[in-house]
């Protein structure tokens, strides 16, 4: 499953933002980083590039994440590591970096409580999570035609987690009951960019805990042909372009 996100998924619907929080993050001047949620490191590797001088050290909860990510970004110190219980000492870190994690954590309130006693004394918190489902033209698309490959039950994951915590209202009441400031916090929208709707589709459907849903199934090819189906009547043959919308929150501790 992490090949096929490094893959697929990974240079079309994650660089783009991990480009825009490594400028937010070098702004900040950080020393020493933690990365929570790592995966396989797009992030890690754009923190390296453009923030030589800082010490990172990337996290993941899944350890194939951790081990894919090591070979990507070997300049960082790669840990397995649950958001929820850090192993790292009160006030080691300046900056906490977070792409796409934190609508992962069962219990947000508990790992910002962590998130604020690893950072010193007014470091900050730097992450980011997807608006709701609708705002993200590729999964729109695919959400389509998971619906007709799965027109009795079909997967929810993208509806549920990655845009399940998508109420910046919400995200601020956990950061403030984890004792953060919230500094600022805003909406961007970047364009993707997939070589095909067959790309994706392997992508979401091999990459994703989605996985686990089509092989159920037991047609995994049918499922895939249906699927790209409808993305390709959705966002057109060939190479495909669409909108996809986060919120952005960096918080002082
Ligand atoms: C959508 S991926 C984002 C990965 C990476 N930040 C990126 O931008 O490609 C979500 C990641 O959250 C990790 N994760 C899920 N629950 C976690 C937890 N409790 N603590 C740490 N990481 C967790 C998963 O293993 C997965 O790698």
């Amino acid at each position: 499953m992490p090949a096929a996100y490094e893959r697929y998924l990974v240079p079309v619907v994650f660089q783009p933002f991990a480009e825009d929080l490594t400028a937010r993050a070098a702004a900040l001047d950080p020393r020493h980083i933690l990365e929570l949620a790592a995966g396989t490191g797009v992030l890690t590797s754009e923190l390296l590039a453009t923030a030589p001088s800082a010490e990172v050290t990337a996290t993941d909860l899944n350890e194939t994440m951790v081990a894919l990510g090591a070979t990507r970004a070997p300049g960082a110190a790669w840990r397995q590591a649950d958001a929820q219980q850090l192993p790292f000492p009160d006030a080691s870190f300046d900056l906490v970096v977070c792409q796409f994690g934190v609508m992962f954590f069962p219990d947000r309130v508990a790992a910002f409580t962590e998130v604020r006693r690893v950072l010193a004394p007014g470091g900050r918190f730097l992450f980011n999570t997807w608006a709701p489902l609708a705002t993200h033209g590729f999964e729109v698309a695919l959400q389509a035609g998971l619906e007709r490959a799965f027109p009795v039950d079909p997967p929810r994951f993208f509806a549920t987690v990655p845009h399940g915590y998508a109420d910046p209202t919400l995200v601020t009441d956990d950061l403030t009951a984890a004792g953060f400031t919230v500094e600022d916090q805003l909406e961007l929208t970047l364009q993707g960019r997939a070589p095909s709707t067959a790309d994706l589709a392997t992508g979401y459907l091999t990459g994703t805990p989605v996985r686990a849903a089509v092989e159920d199934r037991g047609d995994a090819p049918a499922v895939r042909a249906t699927v790209i189906e409808e993305m390709t009547a959705r966002l057109g043959p060939g190479p495909v372009t669409a909108p996809m919308t986060a919120y952005v929150f960096r918080a002082a501790a």
